[in-house]
Order: C-alpha cells, then sequence, then structure tokens
C-alpha cells in the first residue's frame, strides 16, 4: 500500500526490528504521515513512493551474515535524507565504504553519549553531563565511510551518531524511538523538521476530511454494509462511512447472546438514535446458545460464534438488498507486510480470526482506517464525535463471554458472569483505573467452593478477576492495581452475585499466559 493522499511522506524500511511499529508511531505523533514496508522494497517502489526522507529500522542481524537484510542501492539515488538507526546505521556504513566491527562487548541496557555536535539532528541535546540513550546492539561503527563525521560518541560506541551533510545522510547506534532514550522523540523530530523539512500537518480532522472525500469519491452511489459490534474499529468505521455517504451505508449488529449486560440497548441507542445510522439489530441469542449448549471446549465455542455470526450476517445483509461494499475495521498493524511482522505474533492473530466473511459475501471491502494505528483510530472517533467511553473501551474478544465462562454456557451462568462484570468494570472505573489498564474482566470458573453465610454453609461457584497492563495485547503483565479496589469488587461481586461465594485474582503475566482463559 503505497497512499496517494498525502503529499509529504516518510518511509520506513523494516529490517526486522521488534521496534519499527514504535519508529513509524512516533514519526506520526510528530504529525509526520508514515509508512512501514520491507527493506527490500524495489526501486520502482521506491521512486513512486516518493519519500521526503527515508528512516531505516534496526534489526537483529549482522552486515556480515550471509542473509543479512540489505536495501535496494537506489534508495540512495533518491537524494533524500536517510536516517539509519541501529542496524539501519550499520546497512548504510557498509554499503558507502565504511567498516563495522563486533564491538568489544554485546551492549544492552542504557548507555550515556557525548554530545559533538548539535547543528541537527542532535539539536537541542547536548548536556555537560551526557546524555542518556537506549542502545541493545553487537556490531558497531569502526570506520565511518567517506565523507560522515562524528555528531556523538559512547565509551563503547566512539561513533554514536554520524553524519554526512552533504549527502543528508545520519545514523544513531541508539534507538530514538523507544521511551528509554528520553530525548529520542526530539533526535526523529529534529531529523524530520530540520533535515527533511517536513512539515506537522498529519492530524486526525485532515484525516476525517480527506478520508471522507475519497470514501465519497471511491463508493460513488453503490450501498455499502458493516458489522457494527460496538468495539472501538467498528463504531469508527460506521460512523466515518456514515459521514460520507449517509443512507447507502447500512449497518448490522448481532446480538450473539453473550455480549455484556445492557450492550445492545446501548448500541442501538448511540449508533440509531444519536447518530441517525440505518441500523438493523438481530437478535439471535438464542440461536447462538442452542448452538453453544453442551459445549466445553474454546476452541470449539469460538468456531461455532465464527460460523453462526456469518450465517446471520449474510442472512441479514440479503435482506437488506444489493450491496457492492463491505465495510471492515482494519487497522495499519494487521496489513503491514513486513518482516518483524511475522513469526508467532502472525500465529497468534489468524488464531483470533473470527474471519470468513469478506469471502463468503463476494463483497468488495472498504477499509477506511487500514492507515492508523489504534491510537489514531480512538482520535478518529473523538473527531466524529463518539462518547469518550467508547472510544477508549477495552478490547472485547468477538466470542464474547462464551470465553469467559469456563465450561458449558448456560443462560444461569451468563447472568452470573454479567452481574460480576458490571461491578468489576465500575469499580475500576471510579478507582480511575479503566484507561490505565489494557484489559479488566471477570471470569467464571468450573469448580465451586465451600463458605459460610450467615449460619449455613454455601457451596458456590468461583469468579477469577483478571487485570492485565499491556501495549498491543502480545505481552501483558498482570496489573498491580491498589489492594482496596480488589477488596471493594470482591465484597460486592460476593455480597450480590447470587451464586458466587469466591473470588480470586489472576497474577499470571502473558507469556507464559494469555490474557484471556480460554
Ligand atoms: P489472549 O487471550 O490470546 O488475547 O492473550 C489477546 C487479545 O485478544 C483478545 N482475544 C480475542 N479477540 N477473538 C477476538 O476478537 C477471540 O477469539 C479472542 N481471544 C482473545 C483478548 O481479549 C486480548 O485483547
Amino acid at each position: 500500500m503505497v497512499s496517494k493522499l498525502y503529499k509529504e511522506k516518510i518511509l520506513i524500511l523494516d529490517f526486522g526490528s521488534q521496534y519499527t511499529q514504535l519508529i513509524a508511531r512516533r514519526v506520526r505523533e510528530a504529525q509526520v504521515y508514515c509508512e512501514i514496508h520491507p527493506y527490500n522494497l524495489s526501486g520502482d517502489a521506491l521512486r513512486s513512493f516518493s519519500p521526503k526522507g527515508v528512516i531505516f529500522s534496526g534489526g537483529p542481524s549482522s552486515v556480515y551474515d550471509e542473509d543479512a537484510p540489505i536495501p535496494d542501492a537506489s534508495v540512495l539515488d533518491l537524494g533524500v535524507p536517510i536516517l539509519g538507526i541501529c542496524y539501519g546505521m550499520q546497512v548504510l556504513t557498509h554499503a558507502l565504504g565504511g567498516r563495522v566491527a563486533g564491538a568489544m562487548e554485546r551492549e544492552y541496557g542504557s548507555a550515556v553519549i557525548e554530545v559533538l555536535d548539535e547543528s541537527d539532528l542532535l539539536h537541542g541535546l547536548g548536556k555537560r553531563e551526557g546524555v542518556s540513550v537506549w542502545m541493545s546492539h553487537g556490531d558497531r561503527i569502526e570506520r565511518m565511510p567517506p565523507g560522515f563525521e562524528v555528531l556523538a560518541g559512547s565509551r563503547n560506541s566512539p561513533v554514536a551518531a554520524m553524519a554526512d551533510r552533504s549527502r543528508r545522510l545520519y545514523g544513531v547506534q541508539f534507538h530514538p524511538e523507544v521511551v528509554h532514550t528520553p530525548g529520542g522523540q526530539r533526535i526523529l523530530e529534529n531529523f524530520l523538521f530540520r533535515i527533511c523539512c517536513c512539515s506537522p500537518t498529519w492530524n486526525m480532522t485532515s484525516f476525517v476530511r480527506k478520508t471522507v472525500k475519497e470514501l465519497r469519491d471511491s463508493v460513488g452511489r453503490d450501498r455499502v454494509i458493516c458489522g457494527l459490534s460496538g468495539g472501538v474499529d467498528s463504531s469508527v468505521t460506521a460512523v466515518l462511512l456514515h459521514r460520507a455517504i449517509g443512507e447507502r451505508l447500512s449497518c448490522i449488529f448481532v446480538d450473539n447472546g453473550v455480549l455484556r449486560r445492557g450492550e445492545s440497548d446501548e448500541v442501538m441507542e448511540l449508533f440509531q438514535g444519536r447518530f441517525g445510522i440505518d441500523l438493523h439489530m438481530v437478535d439471535a441469542s438464542e440461536h447462538f446458545l442452542s448452538r453453544l449448549k453442551g459445549v466445553t471446549d474454546p476452541e470449539e465455542k469460538r468456531k461455532i460464534i465464527g460460523r453462526e455470526f456469518i450465517t446471520v450476517f449474510e442472512k441479514k445483509a440479503r435482506e437488506l438488498g444489493e450491496a457492492k461494499y463491505l465495510a471492515q475495521g482494519t487497522l495499519y498493524p494487521d496489513v503491514i507486510e513486513s518482516v518483524s511482522f511475522k513469526g508467532p505474533s502472525a500465529t497468534i492473530k489468524s488464531h483470533h480470526n473470527v474471519g470468513g466473511l469478506p469471502d463468503v459475501m463476494k463483497l468488495k471491502l472498504v477499509e477506511p482506517l487500514r492507515e492508523l494505528f489504534k491510537d489514531e483510530v480512538r482520535q478518529v472517533g473523538v473527531e466524529l464525535g463518539l462518547p469518550r467511553e467508547l472510544v477508549m473501551r477495552h478490547p472485547f474478544p468477538g466470542p464474547g463471554l462464551a470465553v469467559r465462562i469456563l465450561g458449558e454456557v448456560t443462560p444461569e451462568r451468563l447472568e452470573i458472569l454479567r452481574s460480576a462484570d458490571v461491578i468489576v468494570l465500575e469499580e475500576i472505573r471510579k478507582a480511575a483505573l479503566y484507561e490505565k489498564v489494557w484489559q479488566a474482566f471477570a471470569v467464571l470458573l468450573p469448580v465451586r467452593t465451600v463458605g459460610v453465610m450467615g449460619d449455613e454453609r454455601t457451596y458456590e461457584h468461583v469468579v477469577a478477576l483478571r487485570v492485565v497492563d499491556s501495549q498491543d495485547a502480545m505481552t501483558a503483565d498482570w496489573s498491580k492495581i491498589p489492594y482496596d479496589v480488589l477488596e471493594r469488587i470482591s465484597n460486592r461481586v460476593i455480597n450480590t452475585v447470587k451464586g458466587v461465594n469466591r473470588v480470586v485474582y489472576d497474577i499470571s503475566s502473558k507469556p507464559p499466559s494469555t490474557i484471556e482463559w480460554e
């Protein structure tokens, strides 16, 4: 994907660093549009992208590895500024006749550099006591290519930053994109504004304006169908499309019987009531619950819900008449085709994909958010007037409460979990933790434990409380929320949710555990 919409674009070539997405997010935070592409983007694609500047990411390789990733040589002929980060700097050095060698010791973690030249890339960073940066490398620059000079050095990396100003080529051995490099954003902004001469024009107001126009042009007089789940991505997709094409958008909301309490009413009220969207609710809860009867295997539950969703959705879409497009809330991290996004994370994603809808329905896809990161989608939501509670919503799995009820999903067990879930979310919000944690929810366990209530012994269900901190759900840590919040949740759940006499707190991190229990 090479967006033609934006005049000023930065190209990030990915050499496999775990931080590549972070570079892109930092550049976007500086209000400059950028895209990530594989390191070996062809010469034609490089020219047609027409970037204002290029950033080479880091990567796990050494330039001397047999299959070391090397960019197409024509990237140097583009004549635009290049910033090489870590491995990216080494590739630049290697390509231009410098020498890269193994460092005396592998450097990983915080380091202090001395800034020797503050005139452009490191402008505003010089401090007598040195500047903290985050290093993570095995190789280092032993001899800079001809024409380069040192901008900063450290004990382990005498060339911690370098430049050839005549060709506007720059390199840093450390990672400016991570939070552990406190001046990192400044360095990236120096590159974008002082060196590439970009202007900070990428913002969500301009995104909405351009996208609405583009959607009107591309959809024309045709009709679009959109599945609305009430989650952030599909909600923003729907409202954006509605702004562009009004009543030619029809949305379908499927109540699959495993939603949280009050959810379908809220969705109807907001999207149909307040936004005036043509929204069709299908209450298929009984149908789904009958299919889930007796099923305890987590993957089986997922499959049933995925399959039934497609059937119900397709039927409703057919009733609504001819449409040419299907709208989906696909985000940028799902479409980046690059080395660092293969591997285990790809498998995790496909496992969650209920998917299949576009293939079955033979409709053309409209994906207006495919250039955006999640935090940008939230900003678009705000821009479009969606309520903050919706825009900041935690992720909720497609198979809903079915994967939070361990064992069989029955109406009674759903009732217990829904009641507990309401309490958890209320208390988390009251304690001002909702926007600080990644997800907070209750899980109903398939065991009973003994308790006492009044003079009587009880033998009832256990609810597990799961609250996690995370950046992207790929890794997560259990959240150290205050004891008094845990106490209030536990007291309220045990005292008011009939059928529960014990609450436990999940203190597992991911990996090796997962966020959900099933
Ligand atoms: P896990 O449990 O794998 O979850 O650590 C990672 C993130 O994905 C969500 N999740 C799902 N989302 N369908 C979805 O749409 C699913 O089947 C599914 N399972 C887990 C989970 O809530 C977390 O945000």
